[in-house]
């Protein structure tokens, strides 16, 4: 596999290398140029970006900060008695070890390493992947924290539990699909068509899958054992 990254401002050179040398059999090839169009990966100095749509600006992409959002909104629900629901789903604390089946931006995974949760970590779109390991390297962030593989998960020897969040909508979304991002993404990744056969060869690999959906989408595959819901979306639990 192969990835073109725009330079937009060149990295120090040692960025380049550590980039080059650290991708696992991923091939990346660097273009100078003045401007990032839309869905393209670029290098901006020290920020990753992805090209947002026609007449947006580009969206800096970085997992350390996402990671500090989360540990003060983390530390919130901690104080107030609970303990956030993605943990509960999962069923884990800070030392355990999760599978996230389906990375994307990474935000999920960025709650679950804020709470101490070690993330072993599945993306099949190149330019995901590339923004994450990147940004993974660049920010020094701890392959004990997270690893991120790219493709999808085929073994589990541990058993471990599995995340898995795909596009893939009935109708009833989450929120509105009008955020820049949020565009920018759907047209990235599309809509995860094969979820439901996903979801299907994915529960026989883990005890414990937890599937993200619409608080009011239907399940994904028929006979949960248990749910979480809130306002914005729901966990459904398959043990
Ligand atoms: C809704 S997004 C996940 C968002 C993520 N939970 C977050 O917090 O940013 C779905 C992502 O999973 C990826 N994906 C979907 N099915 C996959 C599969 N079977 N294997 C690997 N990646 C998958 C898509 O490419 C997309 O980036």
């Amino acid at each position: 596999m192969t990835i073109e990254v725009i330079v937009l401002k060149a990295p120090r050179p040692d960025l380049y290398d550590l980039l080059q040398q650290n991708m696992w059999g991923f091939e990346v090839n660097f273009r100078i140029s003045d401007a990032l169009k839309p869905l393209q990966v670029g290098i901006d100095g020290r920020d990753l970006l992805l090209g947002g749509l026609e007449g947006q600006k580009p969206i800096v992409y970085g997992l350390s900060q996402e990671i500090r959002k989360w540990r003060t909104a983390n530390a919130k629900t901690v104080k107030s008695g609970k303990k956030p629901a993605l943990f509960r789903a999962l069923g884990v604390g800070g030392g355990d070890r999760v599978i996230d089946a389906t990375f994307g931006l990474g935000r999920d995974s960025c709650q679950l390493i804020a709470g101490g949760v070690a993330i072993e970590a599945y993306e099949r779109v190149p330019e995901l992947y590339f923004l994450a390991r990147a940004s993974q390297l660049w920010e020094g962030i701890d392959e004990e924290q997270l690893k991120i593989h790219f493709g999808s998960v085929q073994t589990n020897p541990q058993n471990l539990p599995i995340y898995f969040d795909p596009m893939f909508s009935d109708g009833h979304d989450r929120k509105a699909k009008s955020g820049k991002g949020m565009q920018v993404f759907h047209q990235l990744v599309g809509g995860d068509e094969d979820a439901m056969n996903e979801a299907k060869r994915i529960k026989n690999l883990t005890n414990r899958m937890v599937v993200k959906r619409a608080p009011k989408a239907t399940q994904l595959l028929e006979g949960r054992n248990s749910e979480w819901t809130s306002k914005a979306v729901r966990f459904d639990l398959y043990l």
